[in-house]
């Protein structure tokens, strides 16, 4: 059988430092676990328009769409920030998302035991954490039309951008929620403003028809969003899968990333539907941005890009076990102490470098063939 195949996209900013570790990482499996990838490396965001003149080549689009998984990094900053609207770098992520109908991102929100006392929350509230936020990707806000800025025919603009959810959109990313919560603790609370948007009405109303239709043996709740993300910050442990649209969505999982500390630690998953071998089209990608403010110097967390891979081992490869292992070398180097900038809480503490991280990672995936 053909190796599996993953294309990488680094992007801009610490994407490329990010993703130099999960190399590694990969490199590791390949060596020790004869679990080898077809790697292919490309261009997306800014580095795709300073060589292409474009966020996400076209042939690049065609690879992404015939290999196994995509691993991307981060897209943007602060140099093409003037680049007109079409050929910004979060052009190039968005194109990814949508052509490959990326409709379900999945964002879990973990605490690992060495970093409940991190989170700007009491180490009590926050302590075993474990959320799963699935945001809906491929629509709502961020692509529906009609969208622009235009003369207001007064001497002024108007900026128009329409939120627009269909019956099967809601549908089919719920049914993802309902089936993560059965193999979780059972529970899904979907949020939305259904108080002022007939989307958000919409949206309540085919959530609750595929559970009472397809799932009645899943607990659920709705909740408006707003209310939303103040009992996520006021007590995170009550909820276990949260679905909601794709602009809730984005702002909440950026909430539930600093809940576990920092947002260099949350991974994720987008999916969509299954292809011929199976497996569903998927891009994983770490939650955070390029961070154009650390960038080049050495300080970028690799953990979420990393966490990533594990969520690639899980959902693209059927490598659970391999998936937890990789989850577990992780928390062993938190634990040990091994922090970068961005986790370092004691004063004159002295941070670990990017790479540092990751190759203190491989010595515990190591360490975890001595042991097994
Ligand atoms: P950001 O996530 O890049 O950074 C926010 C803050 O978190 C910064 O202070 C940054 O230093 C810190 N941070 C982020 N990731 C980190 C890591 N791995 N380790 C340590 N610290 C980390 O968000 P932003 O500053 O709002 O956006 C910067 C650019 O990234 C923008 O162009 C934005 O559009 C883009 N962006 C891209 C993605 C993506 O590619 N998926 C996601 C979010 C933002
Ligand atoms: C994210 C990012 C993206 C989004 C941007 C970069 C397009 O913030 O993945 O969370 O808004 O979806
Ligand atoms: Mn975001």
């Amino acid at each position: 059988m053909a190796n599996p195949s993953l294309l990488i996209l680094p992007g801009d900013g610490i994407g490329p430092e990010v993703m130099a570790e999960v190399r590694k990482i990969i490199d590791w499996f390949g060596e020790k676990r004869g679990l080898v990838f077809d790697v292919e490396e490309d261009l997306v965001g800014g580095a795709a328009y300073d060589a292409h003149g474009v966020p996400l080549a076209d042939e690049t689009m065609e690879k992404a769409q015939s290999v196994d998984a995509v691993l991307l990094g981060a897209v943007g900053g602060p140099k093409y920030d003037e680049l007109p609207f079409e050929v910004k770098p979060e052009r190039g992520l968005l194109r990814l998302r949508k052509e490959m109908d990326l409709f379900a991102n999945l964002r879990p929100a973990q605490c690992f035991d060495a970093l409940a006392d991190f989170s700007s929350l009491k180490p009590e509230v926050i302590a075993g954490l474990d959320i799963m936020i699935v945001r809906e990707l491929t629509s709502g806000v961020y692509f529906g039309e009609p969208r622009g800025i235009f003369d207001d025919n007064e001497g002024g603009r108007v900026g128009i951008n329409t939120q627009r959810y269909t019956t099967e959109e809601v549908r089919r990313v719920a049914r993802v929620a309902f089936e993560l919560a059965r193999r979780r603790r059972g529970r899904v609370c979907s949020m939305e403003k259904a108080n002022v948007m007939e989307s958000g009405i919409l949206w309540r109303e085919e959530v609750q028809w595929v559970h009472d239709n397809e799932y009645p043996d899943v607990e659920l709740s709705h909740m408006y969003a707003d209310a939303g993300a103040m009992q996520l910050v006021r007590q995170p442990r009550q909820f276990d899968v949260i679905v909601t649209d794709n602009l809730f969505g984005d702002l909440l999982s950026d909430v539930a990333a600093m809940l576990t500390g920092s947002l260099g630690m949350l991974p994720s998953a987008s999916l969509g539907a299954p292809m011929a071998n199976g497996r569903p089209k998927a891009l994983y990608e770490p939650v955070h941005g390029s961070a154009p403010d650390i960038a080049g110097q050495g300080k970028a967390n690799p953990c979420a890009c990393i966490l990533s891979f594990a969520m690639a081992l899980r959902y693209s490869f059927d490598e659970g076990a391999e998936a937890d292992r990789l989850e577990r070398a992780v928390e062993k180097v938190l634990a040990e102490g091994v922090r970068t900038p961005d986790l370092l809480q004691k004063e004159g503490a002295v941070p670990a470098t990017t790479a540092e991280m990751g190759d203190a990672i491989i010595c515990a995936l190591d360490e975890s063939l001595a042991t097994a």
